[in-house]
């Protein structure tokens, strides 16, 4: 089957290690179903395990993609949960089991014609959202999801802070916000993007490191060292960062006095659990909300996706069709 995959790791020129091409079809042991992919989007952890980050080289070849909605073995359209762990191993969430891992790391990914999974980690697609929409609800969205109504602490009327306005995460983190009534403030590094922040549903937007009104209740941290400073000065005594994600780096100043002289919290986030899933799902239904897609390109042409995302020249989810 044609599939995008990691071939070598390069953690300076990830590219360099991007292939597409023919990888064997899968063979699914007892329990596992095989889906053929309608939709699969891109993420910014397909650029990290080109990096090396998760993905070791005696793991390769790898099919890249944690996300893909399709259609299963009895014909039943589906979403993939990309988490593969034992809710039971993690006290009721899989997402805490010390052995999960996302699809691309231990088991081939999504971004190929067709991908096997545990039957458990399959939910129905919602009937009102394209295959292309649903394709970006397994982590984007559900990372979002996870972060605001799991981590966050803050009810509806809260004010929270979006950095990087234009990723996939934060996106989601925008109009998922908005639509359960949040007062949701957006920095962007480019001016196209908040604007178009500000379409999407944002109350206001900055620059990125630009002083705010006033203190928000939680930040929403995907972009990391870029960001991080900025994050811990525009929090409320006692407010929350949730960080999902350190796509400038993950090394910052960690800013400790300021973190307990204005005593804050930092929360670390990692996608979703299948329950959050299917409520993140009947959610988009309820709200009429739909994801945020920047493109949808052919799977063969996959490597313009990962330039765009490298680039940052994007605002949304880019997804392929197999
Ligand atoms: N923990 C989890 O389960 C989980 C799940 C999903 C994603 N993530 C992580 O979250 C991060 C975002 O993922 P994504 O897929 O949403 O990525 P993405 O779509 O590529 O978005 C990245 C955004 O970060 C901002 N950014 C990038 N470099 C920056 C820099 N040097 N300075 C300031 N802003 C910068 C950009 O926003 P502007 O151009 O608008 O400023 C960009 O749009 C990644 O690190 C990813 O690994 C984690």
């Amino acid at each position: 089957m044609f599939a995008v995959y990691a071939a070598r790791i390069d953690a300076d020129n990830p590219l360099s290690g991007l292939e597409t091409g023919e990888r064997p079809d899968p063979e699914p042991p007892a329990g596992w179903s095989v889906v053929t992919v309608k939709a699969a989007a891109l993420n910014h952890h397909d650029v990290f395990s080109l990096r090396g980050v998760g993905l070791p080289a005696d793991r390769l070849p790898m099919i890249l993609g944690c996300d893909a909605a399709g259609v299963d073995a009895d014909g039943n359209e589906v979403v993939v949960h990309g988490v593969i762990g034992d809710a039971n191993a993690g006290g009721g969430d899989e997402t805490l089991d010390p052995r999960r891992s996302l699809l691309s790391e231990r088991y081939q990914g999504t971004l190929a014609e067709r991908v096997m999974v545990p039957k458990g980690n399959l939910i129905p697609k919602p009937a009102a959202l394209s295959f292309e929409e649903a394709a970006c609800l397994p982590t984007a969205y559900l990372t979002a999801y996870k972060m605001l109504f799991e981590k966050s602490g803050v009810q509806p009327g809260a004010t929270l802070l979006v950095q990087g306005a234009g990723g996939g995460v934060a996106t989601a983190i925008i109009v998922l916000g908005r639509a359960a009534g949040y007062r949701v403030w957006a920095t962007s590094r480019g001016e196209a993007k908040r604007e178009r922040a500000l379409k999407l549903g944002a109350d206001q937007v900055f620059p990125a490191g630009a002083r705010l009104p006033e203190r928000v209740d939680v930040v929403m941290e995907t972009v990391g060292q870029a960001t991080w400073a900025h994050s811990v000065r525009s929090l409320k005594p006692g407010g929350r960062i949730v960080i999902a994600g350190a796509t400038s780096g993950d090394a910052p100043p960690a800013e400790l006095t300021r973190v307990f002289f204005t005593q804050l919290s930092v929360i670390g986030s990692t996608m979703g659990s299948r329950d959050q899933l299917g409520r993140l799902a009947r959610f988009c239904e309820q709200t009429g909300v739909r994801p945020v897609i920047d493109r949808v390109l052919p799977l063969a042409q996959a490597r313009d996706g990962f330039e765009a995302m490298i680039a940052g020249d994007l605002f949304g989810k880019i997804v392929f069709n197999p």
